[in-house]
């Protein structure tokens, strides 16, 4: 088994499983807010690596959870933190220079009332708040230094992690609300270091104060460096309201609610959409934003991949047209990272938010290279896969979709240790989830249609950028716009109600 991100999760599951039997295996989690009951489902694994899982008593009163340190703990009935020992290491001790944008968990910030946020965007100046997103694209700081120099890509992941989480299943999730700050999300695997982001973000959100929202500043960073690396982006909103907790975020999951109201389908997590109309998730992996970039459970088999890409771009509300248009202009930005070998049992990223906390240990500092170059630069282990997707990759081009088409793709394991795919005499990557796109008939056509045809491209982008990023709930009706509405809040509650 190599994946990545089930991969660890399902050794956890299954050692703990195998670990306890009959009354000595908790059959819930509690239902309150303590930081262990909301990330981690009872047979999980709460040892440091594979081999650690103990098992996990129910005493009369209570719920006791085996800490990392191997002490057993009693959570405390009010909530809390049962096996903390102490508050993970501010940011700047673990990266000098960052500030802190990922508060602990579980969350429970001060927020303004509608009132207030609303009376403070009508003043807020749009214009120069994009002047200073801007400023930062290429503001490339020591503690984590920008891929060629622009942090544009990692801006517009940011956008697409916070928005991609909307599911029109139930209409969970979307980037309103600014929940990716907090666990559960915050400790997603699939976000991981996007602490950094955040905190790249932090003085302009201290500059403009409570007018500019968490959940707006992330999608005008993500919005703003697509326009400055040259996509024709139409349109940005305001108005999205933060949460000061992760709570509407617990239906997405790891949760004991997402275990009742959105349940994995499948026998794993990996294979949730195995009935996809039977439950309201979207993703095939609880952690993920979609689908494995590595392949079903890992397996590098593009055949299998492209029906749960449908499914799951299909829950987050978009036809197959937005789909295609979304990963491969996503994918014409950027690279992944997957700098050293390190087994993914021994946190090559580090730890997430939850893990750190617990474990008074910085958040997410990867492993990979040695020295004051640890973890980050060239060193950076993120996903684990590695490499660009075009020779270009702070350009709005089409040529993921030429490159795609050049179909001469082989897989092999990259240098994080995982399957990914390359063409001989090129230095360019593609994921499992791309090669699938070329085993689709329908979606074939979509990449050769943008591949021949960048108009085709801009507008199928445009379109499908303002859908990913306006979904889901979180709006004032106080919103602002530089461009003409979106079609899809012309159709909101919001309007409505408005
Ligand atoms: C099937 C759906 C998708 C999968 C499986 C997927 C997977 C991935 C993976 C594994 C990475 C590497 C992360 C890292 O190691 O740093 C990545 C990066 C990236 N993705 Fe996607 N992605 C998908 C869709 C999208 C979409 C819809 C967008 C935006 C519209 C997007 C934009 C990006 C960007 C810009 C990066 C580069 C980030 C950077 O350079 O730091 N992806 N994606």
């Amino acid at each position: 088994m190599t994946a990545r991100v089930a991969g660890g999760f399902l050794l956890f599951w299954a050692s703990a499983n195998a670990a306890c039997s009959g009354d000595e295996c908790p059959s819930e989690d509690s239902d309150f807010m303590g930081a262990l009951q909301v990330h981690k489902p009872s047979s999980w694994c709460v040892g440091k690596k594979n081999g650690d899982c103990a098992n996990i008593g129910r005493p009369v009163n209570g719920i006791w959870y085996v800490c990392m340190n191997g002490e057993a703990k009693e959570c405390p009935k009010n909530g809390g933190q049962c096996c903390s020992s102490g508050p993970a290491p501010p940011p700047e001790d673990c990266y000098p220079g960052m500030e802190d944008a990922t508060p602990p968990p579980p969350g429970n910030e001060a927020v303004p009332t509608q009132a207030e946020f609303e009376a403070a965007l009508e003043l807020l100046d749009l214009a120069a708040v994009k002047v200073d997103v801007e400023a930062l694209l290429t503001d490339s700081q020591p503690w984590w230094p920008a891929d060629f120099g622009n942090y544009g890509p990692f801006f517009v992941r940011l956008a697409w992690h916070c928005s991609g989480t909307y599911r029109n299943t139930d209409g969970v999730g979307g980037c309103g609300g600014g929940r990716q700050r907090f666990d559960p999300e915050a400790s997603w695997e699939d976000n991981t270091n996007l602490d950094k982001a955040r905190a790249l973000l932090w003085p302009i959100k201290q500059k403009y104060g409570i007018g500019l929202s968490w959940a707006d500043l992330f999608i005008l960073a993500g919005t703003q460096s697509l326009r400055s690396m040259g996509t024709p982006i139409t349109t940005y909103c305001a108005g999205r309201m933060d949460d000061g907790n992760g709570t509407n975020s617990l239906p997405l999951g790891p949760s004991t609610i997402q275990e009742k109201v959105a349940p994995c389908t499948g026998s794993k997590n990996g294979e949730c959409q195995e009935r996809p109309l039977d439950t309201s998730l979207a993703p095939t992996t609880v952690g993920l934003i979609y689908v494995n970039p590595e392949g079903l459970m890992g397996e590098p088999d593009p055949t299998n991949t492209f029906d749960l890409i449908r499914i799951t771009f299909g829950k987050m509300g978009h036809d197959d047209r937005s789909t295609v248009a979304l990963i491969g202009g996503g994918h014409a930005f950027g690279k992944c990272h997957g700098a050293c070998n390190i087994p993914v049992a021994d946190h090559p990223a580090g730890y997430p938010p939850d893990m750190a906390y617990e474990e008074s240990e910085c958040i997410w500092q990867g492993k990979c290279g040695t020295g004051p170059e640890q973890g980050i630069g060239n060193n950076t282990w993120t996903s684990g896969f590695e490499g660009e997707w075009t020779t270009t990759p702070t350009q709005w081009t089409n040529g993921y979709f030429k490159n795609l088409l050049a179909d001469d793709w082989e897989k092999h394991i990259g240098p994080g240790g995982l399957w990914q795919w390359r063409r001989p005499g090129s230095s360019t990557m593609m994921l499992t989830s791309d090669v699938a796109l070329l085993y689709d008939f329908r979606y074939r056509a979509l990449v050769e249609e943008f591949a021949a045809n960048m108009t085709a491209l801009d507008e199928a982008f445009d379109k499908a950028w303002s859908g990913l990023t306006t979904n889901g709930g979180g709006w004032s009706s106080k919103r602002k716009c530089d461009g003409p509405m979106p079609i899809v809040m012309l159709d909101s509650d919001v309007d409505k109600a408005a």
